[in-house]
């Protein structure tokens, strides 16, 4: 396996990889890798030749300062975890080589933005473009896999990719869970063990508001039974539930005359647990998943 710190390092194998006909699969992550991450990339060396595993821990799509400090980085165990499962090359750029100085054009999102994370994390998104796109400058890839967790992160690099023609397919890979249904992150790592066990409110605020979705068109049924789920736990502290257009993301009003089948409409949330932000989302009428 190579290892890779700069992008014209990361430029040069790609490019042979390119000419020898090769299809390149690349996972951008910020490391810390689990599971999640595992099946992010068993699922790109399924669609491709040779896979990438970004490990970039990215300055600019972090609103506060501890949280880029405390995010975990086991780049060891992250290096030995890619080895076990057949990456070709990790990339594992120095913040220097993606940012020197004088680097200043930022990428930013169209009105996919301006929902859910874009008001609650200002910049964020567009930190998150903008890392994309070098990611995908460096690696050259064919296809890239992004877990569908971070929902609208999916999307809007999905439309970014399909705008600025980039010629890669983005791949959303299903939430990947824990045996009681909280969402594999990084982040996990940094509940405390009430914390962690208080977290389950999040998939099950979700799951009580897709079973009220069964029998009521009214919106305001669907989120207060998911309110009351977080409301009851102490730990819990709510900044947003909200059903929403699967593609344009725009939040509904009501149900009627929504189509019930999946891929329509999706429930998403984001809760704190101190200092812990956790994320979620579900489709809305994906009857297999409930
Ligand atoms: O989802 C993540 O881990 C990050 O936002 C990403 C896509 C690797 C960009 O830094």
């Amino acid at each position: 396996m190579q290892i890779f710190s700069t992008p014209a390092e990361m430029q040069a194998w790609s490019d042979n990889c390119r000419t020898a006909g090769r299809r390149i699969g690349l996972v951008p992550t910020m490391g810390a890798l689990h599971t999640g991450h595992l099946a992010l990339i068993a699922d790109a060396a399924e669609r491709s030749d040779d896979v990438v595993v970004s490990i970039f821990v990215n300055p600019l799509q972090f609103n506060e300062v501890s949280d880029f400090d405390g995010y975990p980085r086991p780049i060891d165990d992250d290096v030995a975890a890619c080895e076990q499962t057949g990456v070709a090359a990790v990339f594992a750029p120095t913040a220097a080589s993606m940012y020197p100085m004088g680097f200043q054009t930022r990428v930013v999102p169209g009105p996919l933005g301006a929902v859910m994370e874009g008001p609650t994390r200002p910049g964020h998104l567009e930190g998150v473009l903008t890392v994309v796109v070098k990611l995908f400058g460096a690696v050259r890839p064919h296809v890239a896999i992004f877990g569908e967790k971070d929902y609208q992160q999916l999307r809007i690099i999905t439309q970014m990719a399909a705008d600025l023609e980039f010629g890669i397919d983005v791949v959303g890979h299903p939430v990947v869970r824990d045996l009681d249904g909280l969402a594999l992150s990084s982040r996990n790592v940094h509940l405390t063990d009430s914390e962690r066990a208080a977290a389950v409110a999040v998939p099950r605020s979700l799951d009580a508001a897709i079973v009220a979705a069964r029998v009521s068109d009214d919106l305001t049924d669907l989120i207060s039974a998911a309110t009351s789920v977080i409301d009851a736990e102490d730990a819990a502290v709510l900044e947003y539930v909200t059903v929403f257009d699967s593609i344009t993301l725009i939040e509904f009003n009501d149900l009627a005359g929504v189509q019930r089948v999946p891929g329509v409409a999706r429930i998403a949330t984001a809760v704190r647990f101190g200092d812990v932000r956790l994320i979620d989302n579900r489709d809305l009428f994906e009857s297999s998943e409930t």
